[in-house]
């Protein structure tokens, strides 16, 4: 399946433009008390309506984004096959788009100071905490946010939020080709492979993307107003 990446540095983006956010949107964007996170807010959606508008035959003013009760944003007035997912880190913001499959994507700043053990004891796999552990220097915030990323990219696919238990969203093969062993929708005695990717395109920040399709292919790209 393929997936477009899309990513965008706001703080390079000087622009902001309410016009084709919703009203709905506006309200929310007046609800932040510091103006750079509400410019950050502004910009991350009209650059979504943007972006959506290249796969859809709506205009970026008209399409209607509604969310799931947790969250996760969708498209509501279109017939067309349409998913994507977004995220951000500091100024950075990550949006993936398929047309195929259902898609989770996560953007991480690359801090090596992570407490990497301490984080991955409370949320890994006994195999992840002891890949982290024996993992040395650099290497050790390295392998975390490989996992993590990809992690968070499956929290997002599914939709279901942090209370999902990220020790049982497995990843194996962490280090060359990741592949994802997770809980069963349909049957909790059984296990689902899933496809992912750890992407170190950008720099300072990793990348994750988990699919629901088979033969990922991804297209990397970054925003500019031009598109
Ligand atoms: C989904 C979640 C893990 C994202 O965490 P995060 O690291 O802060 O956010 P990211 O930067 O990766 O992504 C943010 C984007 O993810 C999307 N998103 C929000 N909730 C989502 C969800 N449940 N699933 C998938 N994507 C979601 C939005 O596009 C959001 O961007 P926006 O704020 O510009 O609209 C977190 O928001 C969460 O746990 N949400 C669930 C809330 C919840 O459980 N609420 C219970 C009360 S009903």
């Amino acid at each position: 399946m393929k997936v477009d990446l899309w990513l965008a540095k706001l703080d390079e983006l000087t622009d902001v433009d309410e016009s084709l956010l919703s009203d709905e949107e506006q309200i929310r964007a007046d609800r932040f008390i510091h103006q750079n996170f509400k410019d950050h807010f502004i910009k991350r959606r009209s650059i979504l309506r943007q972006l959506l508008s290249k796969y859809l035959a709506v205009k970026p003013n008209e399409i209607v984004i509604n969310q799931t009760k947790l969250g996760k944003p969708y498209v509501a007035n279109t017939d067309e096959k349409i998913f994507f997912n977004t995220s951000y880190s500091k100024d950075h913001v990550l949006y993936g788009f398929s047309k195929d499959a259902e898609i989770g994507v996560d953007i991480e700043f690359l801090d090596a100071e992570i407490e990497a053990e301490l984080i991955s004891n409370h949320f890994f796999g006994s195999d992840e905490i002891s890949l982290i552990r024996s993992s040395v220097g650099k290497t050790k915030s390295e392998a975390f946010f490989r996992l993590w990323c990809i992690k968070e990219a499956y929290i997002k696919l599914v939709g279901k939020g942090l209370t999902f238990p990220l020790d049982q969203v497995l990843v194996t093969n962490t280090m060359n080709k990741p592949f994802l062993t997770v809980p069963s929708h349909t049957d909790s005695n059984r296990t689902e492979i899933l496809e992912c990717r750890f992407l170190d395109v950008v720099p300072n920040f990793g990348i994750g993307v988990v699919v629901h399709g088979k033969e990922l292919e991804i297209q990397y790209r970054e925003y500019t107003f031009e598109g």
